[in-house]
């Protein structure tokens, strides 16, 4: 990241609503749980230590080995994840000291780097300065840290991820410029907002950034598409609450491919490919008895799966995480826990009758409960 690479705004209406005093019930939970799930002694000289922190400073630090813990179990509360099986191996960047926005986007680079080892990908979270009484940590404005600009053409159709319109709208208005040619996927800059709000936005350097480009095991044609989608799905949209505090965080995990086949690349608000795919397979796109919708995704998913897997990129399919997925219920009940989980979510887009998550329900998510991540109100963009 050059400085060229570096804008500053002020923004016209600085957010306020951050001031923050930590609720020591929250913590005390907190707390009690670690203790428990660890098998430590003495969780009340723990709180005792904690209790006098808020009251001195109206916060307190979690040691490393607590927000570890907290970041994890955040990840096993997360009602629409079917990939909680490997919940306890998440691994934590503690970037806790990092606010300076220019330090936040070098340790996102970071984090994408670490995370996607060539391809071997590892589900990875890096934890920023929390909200503190002193002020509020940073503010990522970006959804994921990798995300594909969307273009509006004069003839009302899009140019990319059309998900994406207002956010690269937005960073044009803060001086970020597209490549030129503009393609279909342009990798989109960070965004990183600093306390007094300010904004930065910072190009990611391409060698941090690994894509796959698209081909299918038996159609030929379909590497001459150009398509191509990223390796690493990191979310830095959402905030780390643990105990009562907040933390701006980036975390990844690793594709499924029916994410990219069923949604990135099929859904008609986003790349729509499924009519392109549907003529190019010879299969009338005008006559819903066809099937060409489904016949078109699976192969989509298919050489997306195909692909990854050709890359050397880490991939998992929607048959294989149902399965785990299941595993993973046992194996919390037999811990002694319910597994709240959000059917319409935890279901996949495809198949999913021929998946074991279908049949069945599952424990309602409550959205009070600690530690979890949580999406802003409101959204920052
Ligand atoms: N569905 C989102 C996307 O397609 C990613 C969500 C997280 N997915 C994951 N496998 N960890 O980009």
């Amino acid at each position: 990241m050059t400085h060229s690479d570096i804008r500053v705004i002020d923004l016209p209406d600085p957010r306020t609503d951050r001031e923050h005093h930590v609720d020591p019930v929250a913590a005390e939970e907190f707390l009690r749980l670690y203790y428990t799930e660890k098998h430590l002694p003495d969780v009340d000289s723990r709180i005792a230590e904690v209790d006098r922190q808020i009251a001195r400073t109206g916060c307190y630090r979690h040691t490393t080995s607590e927000l570890e813990f907290g970041a994890r179990v955040a990840w096993r509360n997360s009602a629409r994840c079917i990939g909680r099986l490997y919940w306890n191996g998440l691994r934590l960047r503690d970037r806790r000291d990092t606010s300076n926005p220019d330090e936040v986007a070098e340790e996102c680079v970071r984090h994408l780097r670490e995370a996607t080892r060539g391809g071997r990908i590892r589900s990875t979270i890096t934890v920023f300065a929390a909200d503190t009484a002193d002020g509020p940590g940073p503010r990522i404005w970006n959804e994921q840290l990798i995300r594909y600009a969307g273009y509006l053409r004069p003839d009302d159709t899009v140019l990319g991820d059309p998900r994406n319109l207002a956010f690269t709208e937005f960073v044009r208005s803060l001086g970020w410029r597209p490549p030129a040619p503009r393609t279909r996927f342009d990798v989109l800059p960070l965004v990183v907002e600093c306390p007094r709000g300010r904004l930065r936005w910072y190009s990611l350097p391409p060698d941090a950034v690994l894509e796959v480009p698209l081909s299918h095991p038996d159609l030929p044609w379909f590497s001459r598409l150009g398509l191509r989608w990223h390796a690493v799905p990191a979310i830095s949209s959402m905030r780390l609450l643990i105990g009562g505090i907040q933390y701006a965080v980036a975390f990844n995990g690793t594709y499924m491919s029916s994410e990219v086949g069923c949604r990135n690349l099929a859904d008609e608000g986003r790349y729509n490919l499924l009519p392109m795919l549907a003529e190019r397979m010879g299969l009338p796109s005008d006559d819903d008895r066809t099937l060409w919708r489904d016949r078109t995704m699976v192969e989509l998913t298919l050489a997306v799966q195909h692909s990854f897997t050709a890359a050397g990129v880490s991939i998992t399919d929607h048959h294989t995480e149902s399965r785990r997925f299941l595993m993973h219920l046992q194996r919390e009940r037999a811990s002694g826990r319910t597994c709240p989980a959000d059917w319409s979510w935890i279901v996949p887009p495809i198949s999913g009758s021929q998946t074991a998550v279908f049949h069945r329900y599952y424990d309602e998510p409550d959205n009070t409960t600690q530690p979890a991540f949580i999406t802003p109100e409101p959204p920052l963009l």
